[in-house]
């Protein structure tokens, strides 16, 4: 089976096969990060355009390495040096780069659905590299990813996600995500960072880390996402950081060999002590390391590469 669609705009409308389809690609690009010399010609003559509204450490960092092991010509576009800080429409950037031919365009954007703006626009393929408090379908997949390299499955584990849940795009992609495979998730925030209506999302909520951390496998700790909260949702951040920090005197209550992740940025010290963020449990680093292969993999399929011609590809 190949990748049945144009664009990866969200991890809600991506069927459970297709995740899987993504992972084990990812599984066979792993391996060219261990390399002398880091290229293969996959994408040879293919053009990908990095178009990040917001700021960005991993995810455009992680596309544009992606894309140059496959040997893909990669521009990144600063939005602050673009024709958008002379008032220029995302519509009218969109056709402006469709005029160039790009492959893929990946877009990082503070409102939600401006990828799908792009994707209705242009017969590039659009990658959604996180839009406002909506989706960030390419972390929920190298999450999974990194998951499934750990215990060798996915289904029936158990995540709690904790954290600012209401504003976060990558909880929202990863619940969906992670439901779709098989695992139960548990969100965890103060009741102010919990969505509305949040039991209609098909996971248990919980305002006790005491409570959503018991018999889990995975403990995915969140920032805080200021910069998308108004202001009185929290009384201070060290009185959040008391309930809802992951200290390593909390983690005793959780499950031996349990394991902790976070997207990043981290804001140490006050969702997650520095000691738990550096410990044996987690596997943050292994997160951004992951983020390479998945994204090359999302990057192979979704300009034509077959499935099974992937491990040649690597090769
Ligand atoms: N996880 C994540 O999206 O990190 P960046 O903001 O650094 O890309």
């Amino acid at each position: 089976m190949a990748l049945k669609r144009k664009d990866l705009l969200t991890i809600r409308d991506l069927p459970g096969e297709e995740i899987t389809l993504i992972l084990d690609t990812a599984e066979s690009m792993k391996e060219i990060a261990s390399r002398d010399i880091k290229k293969v010609p996959a994408l040879r003559g293919k053009t990908i355009i990095n178009l990040f509204y917001e700021t960005s450490t991993r995810t455009r960092t992680s596309f544009e390495i992606a894309g140059k092991w496959l040997s893909a010509d990669v521009i990144n576009i600063s939005t602050s040096a673009a024709s958008v800080a002379k008032g220029e429409s995302l519509l009218d950037t969109g056709r402006t780069l469709q005029a160039m031919h790009p492959d893929v365009v990946v877009i990082r954007h503070a409102a939600a659905g401006a990828p799908q703006i792009l994707a209705d626009a242009m017969s590039a393929s659009i990658i959604n590299a996180g839009d406002g408090a909506h989706e960030h379908p390419t972390q929920a997949l190298l999450d999974l990813f990194t998951i499934r390299e750990r215990f060798g499955r996915l289904s029936g584990l158990k995540a709690a996600i904790v954290g600012d849940i209401a504003h976060s795009r990558v909880a929202r992609s990863n619940l969906h995500g992670m439901r779709k495979v098989g695992m139960e998730v548990r969100l965890c925030g103060p009741a102010t960072l919990l969505p509305r209506h949040v039991e209609s999302l098909g996971a248990a909520a919980t305002t006790k880390m005491d409570e959503a951390i018991r018999d889990v496998d995975i403990i995915m700790m969140l920032r805080i996402q200021q910069e998308r909260m108004g202001s009185g949702l929290l009384p201070s951040l060290r009185e959040y950081s008391r309930l809802f920090g992951l200290t390593v005197e909390r983690l005793k209550r959780a499950k031996e060999g349990v394991l902790i992740m976070h997207p990043g940025p981290m804001n140490r010290g006050v969702e997650i002590a520095p000691e738990v963020a550096d410990g044996p449990y987690s596997i943050i680093l292994d997160q951004v390391t992951n983020g390479v292969a998945v994204r090359m993999a999302l990057l192979f399929l979704l300009t034509g590469g077959q499935p099974a011609a992937a491990r040649a590809a690597a090769a």
